[in-house]
Formats: C-alpha cells, structure tokens, sequence
C-alpha cells in the first residue's frame, strides 16, 4: 500500500473550486474540465441522491484517489480529517467543488431533503484504495 498520500494529507489542501459558469436570462451552466478547473484528470462520475434524512457517508480516505465533491442540488456537510485536524465544510452551491485529496478522511453529513451531492474522481472504483477502519486510518497518519 502507499502510504505516503496519508502521510502528506493536509486539511488546509481541501479547498473550494469556482467553476467556470456562463449565465443567461434562460439558465446557468457551469463547467468542470481536466487539469484545468478540477487539478486532476477525471477518471469516473458518480453521485448520491435519495438520502434519508439524518443519513450519514463517506466514512473512509483513499490512498491515491483525488476526488471533488459537488452539492449539486440543496445542500450537505462534509467533515475532512487529515489525522491531525479537522474542519466541516458546508456545501450549498452548484457551482463550486470541494477538492479532497487523497489520504483524507471524509464524512457527509446534514444533507437537506432532495440534496444530489456529485462527485468527480481520479481513478476508477477499486475496493483496495479505500482506508474504512478509522484506526488503520490513525496509523498511517501517525507521523504528522
Ligand atoms: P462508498 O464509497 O462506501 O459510499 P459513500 O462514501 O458514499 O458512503 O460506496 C458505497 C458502495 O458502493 C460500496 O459497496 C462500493 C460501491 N461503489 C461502487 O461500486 N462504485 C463506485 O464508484 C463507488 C463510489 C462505490
């Protein structure tokens, strides 16, 4: 496993992005592309809807995999954790991305009725990129 993305993470590099968004009378558009508004190429687009209310997710980190996470419709939390701090971020708009490298920890939370939260990842679904156990998690961060 490489370890070093853990070792490195820091809460201070989970930063909002702007997109780009042109706006008309008739809509808003807002664009995320490639090395350019997201700093990574996009590999996979997944998003969660239908949450209960008081349901949380995320509970996990990944070892290499970037992603951005978008409130696309109504709103969610998410509390990052770089195993040495934390900070909650609300997300309310649907243009603006909350980048999370990887190596940090993230829980989703708060999510208003009807919220889409989209997310925009580096890699491809691969169950051994995930950290699930909060104390594996400590570990690999214990060198801060
Ligand atoms: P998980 O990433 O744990 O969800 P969340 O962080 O939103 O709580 O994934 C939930 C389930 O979906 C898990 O069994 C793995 C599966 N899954 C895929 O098959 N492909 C994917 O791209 C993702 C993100 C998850």
């Amino acid at each position: 496993m490489n370890c070093n993305n853990h070792r490195l993470s820091n809460i201070d590099e989970c930063r909002i992005i702007e997109m780009r968004t042109v706006s008309h009378a008739n809509g808003k558009l807002s664009v995320m592309e490639n090395l350019a508004t997201a700093p990574f190429s996009i590999r996979r687009v997944y998003y969660l809807y239908d949450l209960p209310a008081g349901t949380e997710r995320g509970g996990h980190s990944h070892v290499v995999t970037h992603e951005i996470v978008i409130a696309l419709n109504g709103s969610f939390d998410v509390v990052v954790d770089d195993g040495k701090r934390t900070k909650r971020v609300t997300l309310n708009r649907p243009d603006c991305g909350l980048l999370l490298p990887a190596g940090i920890w993230r829980t989703l939370d708060n999510f208003s009725s009807g919220s889409i939260c989209l997310v925009l990842a580096s890699e491809k679904y691969e169950e051994s990129d995930y950290v699930r156990d909060y104390e594996d998690f400590k570990r690999l961060t214990a060198d801060k």
